[in-house]
Order: C-alpha cells, then sequence, then structure tokens
C-alpha cells in the first residue's frame, strides 16, 4: 500500500529533500531557537545581570527575535511549498493509477461494486488521501523537529545546570500522551472506515436515483427513496460526530498533561530559587514540547482516516485483472474471423453454471443468427469472444488460435460489438460515432451512419452530426439510440461484427433494411445476430438455437425448421409475423 505513495515520491527525491531540509531549519529554529533567544535577551533587557547595554549591543538582542522569525518564516513557506509540489504529484498518480485499473478490470468486478461506490471511491477517498497527505507533509515534518529542537534545549539546559528535574518531568510525561494518542488513533480508524463505508452508501443510493429518474416518477417511489436517503445521511452524521469528538479529545488531553507539567515546574521554581530568565525560557520550551505533541495527536487521528481510504484505494489498484499481454503471445495483425467454441463452461456466480460445455464452430465470412428462449446464455456467448469474461474450462478458437494467447489489444480489434444495453456519451452524434474508430474519416462516419438507416434522422436534428446526445443519450429516441450505435459498429470495420438485439427497438420495416446492409457483408465479415424477431434474421447462413446453456441445433432455417421443433416453435410465435 506504501509503496502507492513512495514511488511516485522516488521520482521528485531533490524536492523532498529539499522540503525535509527546510521543515527541520524551521522546527530548530523554533524550538531551540526562541527559547535560546529568550534565555539570552532576557537577563539584558530585563537588567537581570546588571549590566548596561550599549545601543548597538541594545539593537543586536532586540532584533534577535526578528532575525529568528525571519529564518522560520523562509524555512517554512519553501519546505511547504516542496512538500506541496510532491503531494499533488502523488496524488495525481494515484488518481490515474485508479482510473487506468478501472479500465482493466474484469466485469464481474463491476457486478459486485457497482459504479455509485467506484465513483465514491474516486473522489472522496482520493480527496480524503490528497487532505491527509498535505497536511502529514507539512505537520508530520515540522512538528517531530520543534519538539526535537524544544528537546534540544531542554538537553542544553539540563547540561549547563546539572539539573534533570524538568527534563525527567517532561519525559514523564511524553509516554501518557503517546499512549494515549496511540489508543484515540485505533478507535478512530475503526470510526473513520464506518464514516467511508457511509459516504459510500449515500454516493450508491444518488447514483442509482439519477439513473432511474423516470422510474421512480412512474412508480411514486419518491418518499421511499427519500427516507432511504435520510436514513443513510443520519448514519454518516452519527458516524461523523464520532470521528470528531476523538479527535477533539486529543488536544484537551495533551493540554491537562501540559497543564500539570508547569505546575510541577513551579512548584519546583518555589523550592529551589530558579532565576526568572531561566524558568520562563524553560516554560516555553516545555510548551514547544508539548504543542507539537498535541498538533501530531491529531495529525495522528488524521492519518488513520487517509489509511482507511488508502487501504481502500489500494485495494481495488491490487485486484487482480486478466492477462492483457500474454508473454507468450501469438501476433495477428487482421483475422479471418473464424470462431470456434470447444467445451466451453462459464458461470458469473461459482455456483451457477450458464453455459454448459458448449461447443460450436462458425466459419469465417458467413452470417449467424443466436436464437433461444430468454435467459439461455446468447448474450453471455457473445461477451466470451471479445474476453469481457474468462472461461471456467474449456476453450475459445479465433482463426484456430486460443483467444487467451492473444494480446487483448488484437483480439478487440478484430471485434465490432453492439451490447444488449448499448450506452451514448454525452457528447456529439458524430463523436459517438466516431468512437468506434478513433481514425474514421468524416466520410467513413457519415457512410456508416447511412448503413445504419440514421443519417436521416441526424440530418433532421437541428444541429445534425454535431446534436449533443444527452446523459447516456436521453435525448434521442430508443431506436435512435441503436442506430446510433450500430453506426458506431460499422464504422469499426471489423471482422467480426457481433450484434445483441441491436435492431430491437427499431420498426419492423428499418429492422428490415438494416438486415439487407448486414447482408451486404456476407463472405467479407463473420456476422453475429441475437435476435427474437426471427423473420428478419432467418436469411442468415446458420442459426444456432440455444437452450438452457447449451447449444441445441445448429443449422440452416429451412433444415431447423424440420430438425429442431424448439426452432420451429420460436418461429411459429417470433418469425411468421404472427
Ligand atoms: N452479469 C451477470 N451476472 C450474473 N448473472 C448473469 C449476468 N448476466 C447474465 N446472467 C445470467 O446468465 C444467464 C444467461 O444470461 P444471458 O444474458 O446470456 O441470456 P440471454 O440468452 O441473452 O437472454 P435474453 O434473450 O433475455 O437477452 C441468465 O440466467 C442470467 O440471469
Ligand atoms: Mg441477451
Amino acid at each position: 500500500m506504501k509503496s502507492l505513495l513512495w514511488k511516485p515520491l522516488k521520482a521528485m527525491r531533490s524536492r523532498w529533500i529539499m522540503g525535509m531540509a527546510m521543515a527541520m531549519v524551521y522546527g530548530l529554529s523554533r524550538g531551540f531557537g526562541i527559547p535560546f533567544v529568550i534565555k539570552l535577551v532576557f537577563p539584558k533587557v530585563f537588567r537581570l545581570d546588571a549590566m548596561d547595554l550599549g545601543l548597538g549591543s541594545l539593537l543586536f538582542y532586540c532584533s534577535l527575535p526578528a532575525f529568528v522569525a525571519a529564518i522560520q518564516g523562509v524555512s517554512y513557506v519553501l519546505s511547504i511549498y516542496s512538500m506541496q509540489v510532491c503531494a499533488v504529484a502523488v496524488m495525481s498518480e494515484l488518481r490515474r493509477l485508479f482510473f487506468e485499473k478501472l479500465q482493466h478490470l474484469p466485469l464481474t468486478y463491476f457486478n459486485k461494486n457497482p459504479s455509485g461506490t467506484l465513483i465514491a471511491r474516486g473522489l472522496q477517498d482520493t480527496a480524503v488521501v490528497q487532505a491527509v497527505f498535505q497536511q502529514v507533509t507539512l505537520d508530520a515534518l515540522r512538528h517531530p523537529t520543534t519538539l526535537l529542537g524544544a528537546f534540544a534545549y531542554l538537553g542544553y539546559l539540563c547540561v549547563q545546570k546539572a539539573d534533570v528535574f524538568f527534563l525527567l518531568l517532561f519525559l514523564g510525561v511524553l509516554p501518557v500522551c503517546v499512549f494515549s494518542i496511540r489508543f484515540i488513533g485505533r478507535r478512530l480508524r475503526l470510526k473513520a472506515q464506518a464514516v467511508q463505508e457511509e459516504l459510500m452508501h449515500i454516493s450508491e443510493r444518488l447514483s442509482q436515483n439519477l439513473s432511474a429518474v423516470r422510474e421512480i416518477r412512474a412508480f411514486q417511489l419518491e418518499r421511499y427513496e427519500l427516507e432511504k436517503f435520510a436514513k443513510s445521511t443520519s448514519l454518516l452524521g452519527k458516524a461523523q460526530l464520532k470521528v470528531i469528538s476523538y479527535t477533539i479529545s486529543i488536544g484537551p488531553i495533551v493540554e491537562a498533561l501540559a497543564a500539570l507539567g508547569i505546575g510541577a515546574a513551579l512548584a519546583y521554581t518555589y523550592f529551589h530559587s530558579i532565576a526568572f530568565d531561566e524558568f520562563s525560557s524553560l516554560c516555553l520550551a516545555l510548551y514547544l514540547c508539548y504543542a507539537p505533541l498535541k498538533e501530531l495527536g491529531q495529525l495522528h487521528a488524521k492519518i488513520q482516516e487517509g489509511r482507511v481510504s488508502l487501504e481502500r484505494i489500494a485495494k481495488l489498484i491490487h485486484e487482480p485483472t486478466i492477462e492483457s499481454n500474454p508473454k507468450d503471445a501469438l501476433p495477428l495483425a487482421v483475422c479471418q474471423g473464424a470462431l470456434r467454441f470447444e467445451g466451453v463452461d462459464f458461470s458469473y456466480a461459482s455456483n451457477l453454471p450458464v453455459l454448459k460445455c458448449f461447443s460450436a464452430v462458425l466459419q469465417a465470412g458467413k452470417s449467424y443468427a443466436l436464437v433461444g428462449p430468454s435467459g439461455a446464455g446468447k448474450s453471455t456467448f457473445a461477451q466470451l469472444i471479445p474476453r469481457f469474461y474468462e472461461v471456467d474450462g474449456g476453450s475459445i478458437f479465433l482463426d484456430e488460435l486460443p483467444i487467451t494467447r492473444l494480446n487483448l489489444e488484437d483480439l478487440r480489434r478484430q471485434i465490432a460489438f453492439v451490447p444488449q444495453d448499448p450506452v451514448l456519451f454525452n457528447d456529439t452524434i458524430y463523436n459517438n460515432i466516431r468512437m468506434g474508430n478513433l481514425k474514421a474519416s468524416q466520410e467513413q462516419i457519415e457512410a456508416a451512419a447511412r448503413d445504419a438507416y440514421a443519417h436521416g434522422f441526424i440530418m433532421e436534428q437541428e444541429h445534425g452530426y454535431a446534436t449533443q446526445v444527452g446523459d447516456r443519450g436521453s435525448c434521442l429516441s430508443g431506436g435512435q439510440r441503436q442506430r446510433i450505435a450500430l453506426a458506431r459498429a460499422f464504422v469499426r470495420n471489423a471482422p467480426i461484427l457481433i450484434l445483441d438485439e441491436a435492431t430491437s427497438s427499431l420498426d419492423a420495416h428499418s429492422d428490415q433494411l438494416i438486415q439487407k446492409a448486414i447482408q451486404k457483408l456476407r463472405g467479407h465479415k463473420t456476422v453475429l445476430i441475437i435476435s427474437h424477431r426471427l423473420n428478419t434474421v432467418h436469411c442468415v447462413d446458420e442459426i444456432l438455437v440455444f437452450e438452457g446453456g447449451r447449444l441445441l441445433a445448429q443449422g440452416p432455417h429451412a433444415e431447423l425448421l424440420s430438425t429442431c421443433p424448439l426452432y420451429a416453435s420460436l418461429y411459429k410465435t417470433h418469425g411468421d409475423g404472427s
């Protein structure tokens, strides 16, 4: 986990060392410099040593505090700035790693971790880590060095006076402070964990609510949603108050102990006739010891909060991903498009098999329709080809090469995929189509839109191709969204085209026109069409009939009508237009 922070820090070693060095100067000038100057100046200005000062000496002594303050000021600014530069760089790298990881996590991960949770992790957790990191880089250096400086001064006094009482006094209180700080810190970590959990729940609730605005209005779930949200915010409030109460209790504990120490010092002074200048510089040194302790206590509490968030980010960053570049990867520039499934077993959850010893051969350049009852495994089958999921057993071959031996980038370049629920990005129509192939020219984009029968309606929009489609394409109709998703797949011009219910929202006429456009690809591309509308897809080369995760039959339409009763019945229900 720590390596996440140290690795980027290594690259900024000089900044970091500079920041630390300046923090040392700051701490020593504060912890040692101030009491030392007081011890030096007080006897002169209070005339305790019965010596008159000349004007020059007076100026010298009176300007000493300003000199120490100047050293403190310059070192303070330089140390803070240097460490902040490091903090910003570390956090940018952490966010980049987080986002990069999200692009490569297996899809099963997103089933278990809803988007709201991940958004919370990406925004809140990184913000907490950044805030803590910034504070730590400042205070974790300033306070210990101040403590060290003050401690050094106490040591210097003891050596001078051969009297270790004050030092012992201070040392006696120190472990009590440290012990209470550590105890509170441990409790606080648990409480901070609870706060982060609640924040994630709220984020999840918000994200779900926003993605189902229509359903909530339609089913009048506003109050139900509000009650759940209010419950989450109240739990969050309670958890936050616990964190605050632990954090603020550290200061008074240390202060009370410091007051006890100073009380003892006063009593000792009374009995041992300690000089005023010695006593005042000593009290100041003691104070300068306790102040950083108090701050360090609060810092310790903050670190616990940051640790919780960093642990969660680290957990995500260290999640295993599928091997995208196998060591012995087979080269593949452009494939023919022949696919073979050999005894493939697959399940989303370990105990529920979805595909069972599934074998099928799909020849290059031919078109296939995947049909079967809902839940039979058609979409799952299609998603295994670009390795959205890893098979549990058996193998999938592309042009007789096992797809696990191909670089993931090479494999996915061969496939244009329209999923069952395509998503449009909140961008223009033009850019949404272009995402299928970032190198496509304007002519290619328009040609793809024509093939998908989208050009007509696009030109009817006020801004044509520059029209913004809204969040997830919410400004367009379901059929328009599907046609843009189709155009996006067409512009990719890949050897394998997979369409999962890609025309389900279109009217029968548009569907037929698109099927004709797809037929033109015959001989050039391997096309897989998943559809319940059998009347528009029965003219493909072959049909694969799925049932309960198995391949029930495979063959041309006419043959299956007579040999496969399930297909015949599906065709009767969904195919003959009745
Ligand atoms: N992400 C998922 N996590 C867990 N189980 C899933 C997931 N997606 C699908 N399933 C399950 O896998 C089985 C097959 O689903 P699949 O989506 O492949 O069916 P389908 O044949 O495409 O159905 P439909 O025609 O309704 O789209 C179903 O039982 C479904 O509940
Ligand atoms: Mg499906």
